[in-house]
């Protein structure tokens, strides 16, 4: 990933009728970059990016594509290929001649082609399938020629939406990985889209959360979970807890926050004010349980009415409701020394490095 800027969007908008799929979207998308739009069903990604492809007119805004602004451009001039969730193969072609396929259309020579065709081939370790038909393959064999079939053709940027939607589970995360080599070592610009956050975070660089056509939050992985910015991506991204309070204080480096009638200290500068609405996020590796209850009157210790256990096998998740009546999760890697009966009060505390502030609970949007 470079500082060159591969794609611009300006005040990308779409409307349909009574829907705004996309709404005044700007973002930078840079060369070599593994980009991922990520969000719920309806958020406007697929829209995004077959406006990308140029399969769908912006109702406002620009796209430019490689510094030059690709408004009048068919979808076969652009510099764009798109991997759909359903393969979209020549069922009655080999899979060899499926990958050749655009380049056939483009008139290359024939040496010429049977070169390129043999490299995407063995990028995606299709070499013993190459005489087959679609129909005698895999649901990961097929993703793969769709691959091949895309990036025979050096597009500059890869378009892909909800590629291994159709994969089970352990095939999906083997492609995830080989989807992410492949990228680095092609070095082409990659857009992925998925609601999928497990599957966004293994993948990408950077991470665009997308709610009702909206851009959340832009960042690395980690900063879309460790440093959410809003409720929505808190809630959206992993599992948290989430807990409404108060601004008291408002310090250097520090948030003092009132809730269920206690005060919390969370660090880092927020820019919320005093006496103002907001929520607390804490993960639920990022809480411990206190043995003494008398605890609860410190700082970033709560009590809460133990509910129930349930155990994951990499962990134990334990359930408890707080003061407010909030749900509480805390994961603990064992059980050990941590049985409680349900109704029993429990203590349980956070370290005012691990939680973070974002918005108060919003209404309907
Ligand atoms: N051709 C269309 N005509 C009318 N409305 C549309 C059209 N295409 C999309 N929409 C609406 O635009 C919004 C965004 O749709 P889009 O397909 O971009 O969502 P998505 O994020 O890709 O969702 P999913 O994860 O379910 O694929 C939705 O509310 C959808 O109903
Ligand atoms: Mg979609």
């Amino acid at each position: 990933m470079d500082n060159e800027k591969m794609i611009e969007l300006v005040g990308l908008t779409k409307t349909f009728s009574q829907t705004t799929a996309v709404n005044n979207m700007n973002l930078d998308v840079y060369r070599g970059e593994f980009l991922t739009f990520l969000g719920p069903s309806g958020c406007g990604k697929t829209t995004t990016l077959r406006m990308i492809a140029g399969f769908e007119e912006p109702t406002a805004g620009q796209i430019i594509l490689g510094g030059k602004n690709c408004e009048a451009l068919p979808p076969e001039k652009r510099d764009v290929n798109t991997v759909f969730q359903n393969y979209a193969l020549f069922p009655h072609l080999s899979i060899r001649d499926n990958i050749a396929f655009g380049l056939k259309l483009k008139k290359l020579p024939k040496p010429t082609i049977r070169d390129k065709v043999e490299q995407a081939i063995c990028l995606v370790k299709l070499e013993e399938h190459v005489a087959k038909k679609p129909s005698q393959l895999s649901g990961g064999q097929k993703q793969r020629v769709a691959i091949a079939r895309a990036i025979v053709n050096e597009p500059k940027v890869l378009l892909l939406d909800e590629p291994l939607g159709a994969l089970d589970l352990k095939l999906r995360k083997e492609m995830q990985l080989e989807l992410k080599h492949l990228q680095k070592t092609l070095g082409i610009t990659f857009i992925y889209v998925t609601h999928d956050q497990e599957e966004a975070l293994t993948m990408s660089d950077r991470i665009v959360v997308m709610n009702r056509g909206n851009i959340e939050q832009v960042g690395v992985s980690e900063e879309i979970y460790e440093s959410p910015r809003t409720r929505f991506v808190a809630d959206f991204i992993g599992e948290t807890n989430l807990i409404a309070g108060v601004v008291t204080i408002k310090g250097a480096g520090f948030t003092q926050v009132e809730s269920c009638r206690k005060r919390y200290s969370i660090e880092g500068d927020y820019p919320y004010r005093t006496g103002e609405a907001l929520t607390i996020c804490v993960r639920p590796e990022n809480i411990h349980f206190t043995r003494n209850i008398a605890d609860v009157g410190n700082y970033n210790c709560m009590e809460g009415i133990y509910e129930e256990s349930v155990y994951v096998g990499n962990m134990v998740k334990h359930i408890l409701r707080n003061p407010a009546g909030e749900t509480i999760t805390i994961n603990r890697l064992t059980r050990k020394g941590e049985h409680f009966e349900p109704g029993q009060a429990v203590g349980f505390c956070w370290s005012p490095k691990r939680a973070v502030l974002v918005d108060a609970q919003a209404g309907p949007t």
